[in-house]
This record gives C-alpha cells, sequence and structure tokens, in this order.
C-alpha cells in the first residue's frame, strides 16, 4: 500500500466531517463534542479535535483518528477503512487490490455452490422422507425450530448421489463441486456425496457466506462430526462457528464466549445466550482471536472439566500475545508523527466446566445459571500457572523446575510488570518457591531474549532497559553522588528482586565506603552477574558532570514513577470501565476513591525534580 496514499487520504479527510455522519456533535470550545458510538452513555464524553484530527472519548478510552474510526464504526479492517475513506476523499489508490478478480470470481462460485448445497440438506431435512433420521435427531437432542432455522440446520441423505444429482441439474459442474468440498472424487472416475446419513451444520463466516459444513453421523460411526476439507474459501484455523448469528450480541454485550462444540453453541443461542460461538474442534488460533476482538475484546473461553482438553484448545494461547494482557503499538497522528499507545488487547479468560458436563447439558439443565458459570471465568495467565503449577507435588524439586522453565518464556510475555510480578507471586506461592527466585528465572531468559544478537541477518534492535534497571544502574555507578536519590526511592516500586537487593546494598551505612566494583565484588555470584549488566548498559556514555549525574538520577526515578503510576492508573482505569459497565455503583466509588489515593502517593513519592538541578553543570563528577 502505497504510504502516499494514506497520507493523502487522511489530509483530505475531515474527521469532523467523517464523524457528523455518524454522531451528532455540538461544538464546545476548539473541539466538538457528542454521544460516543463505541459505548453507551447518556451524557456526551466523546471528543473531536479538528487541530489535530483525532477523536477521544473519556468515558470508553477509544480514541484515534480518521481511520480508527471508520474501522471502529463500521467493524472493518484498515484495507477495507482506506477504500472507502479513499472514494469519499476522491483519492485514487494506485494499488492493485490483493484478491485478482479471476481469483475473487472463482473463490465466489466455490461459495455458491455451498449455499446451494445447504439450501439442498435444508430442504432433504424438512420436507423429504430421506430426512426423517435428522428430524428425529433433532427431536431427540431438543432443538428448537427457531435455533434449526437461525443455523440453517440441514440433513445429508445416506445416499451416495443425493447432493450429486440436485447439483447436476442444476448445471453444475461436478469437479467444481469436489473442489467446493461437497464431494469425493473416485480412483475410477466421477464423483460421489461426501457427506451422507449426516445432520448438516452449514458453517458460515462472520459476514454469514456458507463455506463449509460439519455433519454429524446421526446414529453410530465414524467419525463423530466431517468436516468440509481445507480449500479454497474453507480454512479451519480462521473460522468462527456462529460468530454471523452472534455478532450483534457479542456486540452489544462486548463480550463473547467461545465454547467447544456446534451443539453447545446450539443450546445457548435456544435459551438466549446468543453471544456464543463454538471453537472448530483444534486449538484456537490467532485469526480466530483477531476476528472476534474486532467485535468484542472480553473473550470468555468455557471448556469442558477434562484437563487434556482444556490444554488442547489452550495450547496456541502461550503464543499468542492476544492473550497476554497489553502491547505497545505505534500510532501516526494527523501530523505524522509517532506516538505509541498501549493499546488494551484481548483479554481472555478461562471458565472451567464442572466435571463430565458439556455446555449443552449444562444449559438444558438450568439456562438461568449460565450467566453465573460464565462470570466465574479466570484471567488465562492465572489459570495456566494453576493448571500448569496445580499438579505439581511441592516436594519434587524437578518437578518444580519444569513447571517454572515451561511457564517463564509465558510470564516473560506480558508487557506490564505489576502484572508480571502478580503472577510470579502465585506461582512462587503455589510452587513453594522463593518468589525472587522464580522472577529472575523469568528475568534470566528475558535478558537473553534482550540482547542484541542479529537474527535472519536483520540487525536487532537494541532495548532499551527498563526504568527500574535504568535508575539502579545510575545508582550504583554514581552513588556518593546521588544519595539523596537513593534515599527516595519506594522500595515497593522495585519489583525486580536483584534490584531490591541492590538497593539494600547502596542504602547500607556500613558500606558506604566501596565504589560501584567494590559493591560487585560482595554481591552473590546471581546478583554481580546482574549489577555487572546494569554498569554495562551505562557504558559508551561521555564523561559527566556531576550536576548531569544527578539530573539524570532524578529523572531515572521520575520514569520509573511514572511507568508504576501509569501502570496502576490502567488497571484501576479498566475496574472503572468494568464497574459503570455493569452499573456496580459501590465498588465504582470505592475505585474512584482509589484514584485519589493514586495521584495522591504519586506526588507523595514522586515529587517534581527540585529546580536546583536543572541547571548545574558547574562541578565535575569525581571519578
Ligand atoms: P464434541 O464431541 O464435544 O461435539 O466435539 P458436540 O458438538 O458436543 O456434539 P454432541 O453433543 O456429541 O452431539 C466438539 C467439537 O469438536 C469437533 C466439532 O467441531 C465438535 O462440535 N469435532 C468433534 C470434529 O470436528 N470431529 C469429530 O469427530 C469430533
Ligand atoms: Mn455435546
Amino acid at each position: 500500500m502505497a504510504r502516499d496514499a494514506v497520507a493523502e487520504v487522511r489530509e483530505r479527510t475531515d474527521i469532523v466531517e467523517l464523524v457528523g455522519g455518524y454522531v451528532q456533535l455540538n461544538r464546545a470550545g476548539r473541539s466538538y463534542k457528542g454521544l460516543c458510538p463505541f459505548h453507551q452513555e447518556k451524557t456526551p464524553s466523546f471528543i473531536v479535535f479538528p487541530d489535530s484530527q483525532n477523536f477521544h472519548c473519556f468515558g470508553c478510552g477509544k480514541g484515534g483518528d480518521a481511520f480508527t474510526f471508520y474501522m471502529g464504526v463500521e467493524h472493518t479492517e484498515f484495507r477495507d477503512a482506506l477504500q472507502e475513506l479513499a472514494r469519499r476523499a476522491g483519492v485514487e489508490l494506485a494499488s492493485a487490490p490483493t484478491v485478482a478478480p479471476e481469483v475473487d470470481a472463482h473463490r465466489r462460485r466455490l461459495i455458491e455452490l455451498n449455499e446451494l448445497a445447504a439450501t439442498f440438506f435444508a430442504n432433504v431435512l424438512h420436507n423429504s422422507q430421506a430426512g426423517a433420521p435428522g428430524r428425529e435427531t433433532i427431536e431427540r437432542r431438543g432443538l428448537s425450530p427457531e435455533v434449526v432455522e437461525r443455523f440453517r440446520l440441514g440433513f445429508a441423505p445416506d445416499s451416495w448421489d443425493g447432493l450429486l444429482r440436485f447439483l447436476g441439474s442444476r448445471g453444475h459442474d461436478a469437479a467444481l463441486a469436489a473442489e467446493a468440498g461437497l464431494l469425493s472424487a473416485r480412483d475410477a472416475g466421477g464423483h460421489y456425496d461426501r457427506f451422507r446419513g449426516r445432520l448438516m451444520f452449514p458453517i458460515r463466516t462472520r459476514d454469514g457466506e456458507v463455506v463449509g459444513f460439519g455433519g454429524r453421523i446421526v446414529g453410530e460411526g465414524q467419525p463423530k462430526y466431517l468436516n468440509s476439507p481445507q480449500s479454497a474459501i474453507f480454512d479451519k484455523s480462521s473460522l468462527v462457528y456462529g460468530l454471523d448469528v452472534a455478532r450483534e450480541e457479542v456486540r452489544r454485550r462486548d463480550q463473547v464466549v467461545i465454547v467447544e462444540g456446534y451443539m453447545d453453541a446450539l443450546a445457548a443461542h435456544q435459551f438466549g445466550h446468543a453471544n456464543v460461538v463454538a471453537a472448530m474442534g483444534t486449538a484456537l488460533t490467532e485469526k480466530q482471536v483477531g476476528q472476534i476482538k474486532r467485535l468484542s475484546k472480553h473473550i470468555v473461553l468455557a471448556l469442558d472439566a477434562d484437563a487434556a482438553g482444556q490444554m488442547a484448545t489452550v495450547r496456541g494461547l502461550e503464543t499468542m500475545r492476544d492473550a497476554l494482557d497489553h502491547d505497545d503499538v505505534a500510532v501516526p497522528d494527523a501530523r505524522g508523527i509517532i506516538h505509541f499507545e498501549r493499546k488494551l488487547k484481548a483479554e481472555i479468560a478461562i471458565v472451567s466446566l464442572p466435571e463430565g458436563k458439556d455446555p449443552d447439558e449444562l444449559i438444558r439443565r438450568s439456562p438461568e445459571s449460565w450467566p453465573e458459570v460464565v462470570a466465574s471465568a479466570r484471567p488465562f495467565l492465572e489459570f495456566l500457572v494453576d493448571a500448569v503449577a496445580g499438579g505439581v507435588n511441592p516436594d519434587d524439586a524437578r518437578a518444580k523446575a519444569e513447571a517454572v522453565a515451561r511457564l517463564a518464556p509465558v510470564l516473560r510475555q506480558v508487557g506490564d510488570r505489576v502484572v508480571m510480578a502478580h503472577h510470579v507471586s502465585r506461582l512462587a506461592a503455589k510452587l513453594q518457591l522463593d518468589e525472587r527466585l522464580v522472577l529472575s528465572e523469568v528475568r534470566r531468559g528475558e535478558l537473553k531474549a534482550a540482547a542484541p544478537v542479529t537474527r535472519g541477518g536483520r540487525p536487532a534492535v537494541a532495548r532499551r532497559a527498563s526504568p527500574e534497571d535504568h535508575l539502579l544502574a545510575v545508582l550504583l555507578r554514581h552513588r556518593d553522588s546521588c544519595g539523596d536519590v537513593l534515599e527516595r526511592v519506594p522500595e515497593e516500586d522495585v519489583l525486580d528482586g536483584r534490584n531490591r537487593e541492590l538497593l539494600r546494598v547502596l542504602r547500607d551505612p556500613a558500606l558506604a565506603p566501596l565504589d560501584a566494583d567494590g559493591i560487585v565484588a560482595g554481591l552473590s555470584e546471581e546478583i554481580a552477574d546482574h549489577a555487572e549488566r546494569l554498569l554495562a548498559s551505562l557504558d559508551g556514555k561521555p564523561e559527566q558532570f556531576l550536576g548531569q549525574v544527578r539530573r539524570e538520577a532524578e529523572q531515572a526515578l521520575d520514569a520509573l514513577g511514572k511507568e508504576r503510576f501509569l501502570t496502576l492508573m490502567r488497571g484501576l482505569q479498566a475496574d472503572i470501565r468494568e464497574a459503570q459497565r455493569t452499573g456496580d455503583a459501590a465498588t465504582l466509588a470505592e475505585l474512584s476513591t482509589r484514584l485519589y489515593d493514586l495521584s495522591d502517593r504519586h506526588r507523595r513519592f514522586y515529587p517534581p525534580p527540585s529546580p536546583y538541578f536543572r541547571d548545574s553543570r558547574d562541578t565535575k563528577a569525581p571519578a
């Protein structure tokens, strides 16, 4: 995509006009105000800034530029937003569409064949003698006519050529129908029906196009479910069963529940829980989560009790950044200046169902208890820590080591240090290990991962030390000139056990005569290693004057304070949004008190740097 085309569209789009097409805006000073289209509200907290061509909602926190807005209200991807806004702005996009027209036409034909087959199967189910076993199954499973209709269930007759003849009579080519996943080819030439004697579940895209089927055997037999084969239109890893039907409700409730089976999803819908979709019988993929999270970032996975099943579905999540908290993304603003925004990624929570029950049974037995079951979901990482550490005998040293080794790479990916510390501390408690030890295991790989190695010929980007590491590095090297900063560091904000130990040593009056090398020499091996790395991170800096050193220490402390403040603030804001959503007034009141406490705490622990440090380039720092 041509970069300048994006810039040109952005330039020629007036965000006030764009937003005005969806939201009634009123002028408020230099900006415009209206009711937020992204969340329910009665008083306007949605602001559009014509100067920067940005918008921001102070209620739900959504914000961005014209593209972000369009993608949000229309639930489209960047490509589509660009295309539409370009059209409106009269900008010609030079680059060709990614799908060549002839490929697209071919896909369309395959989808049409599947649509036609769905009609055929539904007709057999409802209107023919051959559909009797299907009708019996539906009756026995207690599926309502409404849900059968909404999901367009059908029946494939128990015959080798039912669909084959039907398609032939309509003049369709058997080879093409085979490519569409509906027929199979005989070795000797010719084709036969792939689905025979099965209750048919059409599998549709988010937009409702039938791209394949799941067929459940009605009697005994194998396999229980036969699915369409992988093809140009049917890609199991990117489909979510029922998303087309559930999408409105998912958006409205701002939550999606994923169950394992087709039947489970149908039961949920039948009993009024229409924000439920089904996975496709495999581990959840990033593509599936990607589709879902465009509708809602609150994802609940309802898995059956058997632990193996749980892990199978969850497996992929470990490597999915989506499952893990926040991520920093670069957002260019209207003037093309890049800033980093912390985007809330999908929040995946997991509920394990009672032993031996699938949602289908559970919902049919007591439909009213389902919301409670969903509400008992635990955050993904908590679930994972429990699942991995749960079965470990605290006397078994090797098993403990394995559990830590297995979880360390996952915990390492958690962007937010406070969140990471929370899970580390839970893990340590479960395994009866020292928290600092677990943290250092997690961190160890982190340093390795951050080491400037060249991979695949691309120069690795050197990563900046965390504010915490940087502060300790400066204090260690220049303790003599930074005594007052050293005293002010709030110990509880230092999360790395090694840094906390360093802080203790640096503050120890008995060790005051030692310089950095002397201090490092007296540390235990693990902490000494860490201290060496901290000192090395300062290497290559030009010699500094006393004033510069102090200012750097002040700034490092300030940066730590900002990071901690933002983290706590973000957590609190998320809780507040949740309380607003559920209308929980008591919690809301308690949370706003904590909001004030938090600002108080920040002012107390991190007062603005004294002006004294701002302009003292006088004396040279002692070596
Ligand atoms: P289940 O066996 O739990 O299916 O498999 P279910 O939908 O609850 O069906 P009932 O209640 O036994 O009739 C869960 C999902 O795994 C996939 C299907 O997507 C199914 O819905 N699956 C299962 C297959 O693809 N093939 C199989 O042979 C079995
Ligand atoms: Mn079932």
